[in-house]
């Protein structure tokens, strides 16, 4: 049975993820900011840094997988929050985790699984701005909020979507490295659509309810924590070996509503020299 450290699983999908990890005689180390073997706030660089401490503590030396769940939705006036919970902590706890999840993929002679949640307000949020994805991967924070300060109402919503969009091209461009995917490790992205949790419930209390209601959902309603919790599991399953990079949408069928004929897509030719760059780095 497996060590798995789950953040934000005190609420919604992150709790459904440990209540079936424990069904299947897992061990979980649980962060949140209550209710957590590891209580912190991931929002700040102290709790980040004791979050990610705390877990190498109590796993004592073995990782099997984890599972970055903790998220705020798109709250108005909380925008570097949801910048520094939903793109810094998952990025930062990884980094500090990598070698113990390589050491136990290479103990156990099998792939250490990660699931980061990413979300498909990604794909599906119109004309999030490249610049404010820009920020977040290169760490400018200052520009962050000049190019925020622009979108008045739509601040939250382009702050949520480019900390998921942001997040989701951490996780490609990392799972796909020697230290990542040559190190044992499977690193993969879900990216659910309105699922019922108290975090779309807040959304569904504000002033985004007509919005939201009104969203397109091919099959239907919202979806269930339960659903995508199982989704997660799976991914950290034996299935999983060959998974690396991947975003799965389990959406309800809203990317495809939107999004049919954009992917897959093929890519450019001038992408070649930098296919070049990452062989060679991967195989030095
Ligand atoms: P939720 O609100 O039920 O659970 C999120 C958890 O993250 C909570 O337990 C909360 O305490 C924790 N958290 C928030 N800020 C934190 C902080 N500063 N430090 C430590 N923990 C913190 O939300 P839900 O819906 O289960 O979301 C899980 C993930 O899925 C989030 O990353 C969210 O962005 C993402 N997501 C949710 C969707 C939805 O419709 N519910 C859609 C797409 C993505």
């Amino acid at each position: 049975m497996g060590t798995y450290a789950v953040t934000g699983s005190a609420s919604g999908m992150g709790e459904e993820v440990t209540a079936r990890l424990h069904e299947a005689g897992h061990r979980t180390i649980t962060v949140d900011l209550r209710d957590a073997d590891v209580v912190a706030d991931l929002s700040t660089p102290e709790g980040r840094a004791s979050a990610a401490q705390a877990v190498l503590d109590l796993a004592d030396g073995t990782l099997h997988g984890a599972v970055l769940a903790a998220g705020l939705g798109p709250t108005p006036g909380r925008e570097e929050t949801i910048a520094q919970v939903n793109f810094v902590a998952p990025t930062e706890l990884l980094t500090a985790w990598r070698d113990v999840l390589a050491k136990t993929a290479t103990v156990t002679g099998e792939s250490s699984k990660v699931v980061v949640y990413g979300s498909n307000s990604t794909s599906v949020t119109p004309g999030i701005p490249k610049a404010l994805v820009r920020s977040l991967l290169k760490d400018r924070p200052g520009t962050r909020r000049r190019v925020l300060r622009l979108f008045g109402s739509n601040a939250p919503a382009f702050a949520y979507g480019a900390s998921k969009l942001a997040l989701s091209r951490w996780v490609r461009n990392t799972a796909v490295t020697r230290e990542w995917a040559g190190s044992g490790i499977r690193l993969n992205a879900i990216a659910p659509g309105a699922i019922m949790t108290p975090l779309l419930q807040a959304q569904l209390d504000g002033p985004e309810r007509d919005r939201i209601e009104t969203f397109p959902v091919p099959v239907g309603g919202y979806g269930d924590a339960g659903q995508i919790a199982d989704w997660t599991v799976f991914m950290l399953s034996p299935a999983a070996d060959f998974l690396c990079g991947s975003v799965v949408y389990v959406d309800g069928g809203t990317d495809a509503w939107f999004r049919a004929d954009d992917w897959p897509a093929s890519t450019s030719m001038l992408a070649i020299p930098r296919w070049l760059r990452r062989a060679k780095a991967f195989n030095r």
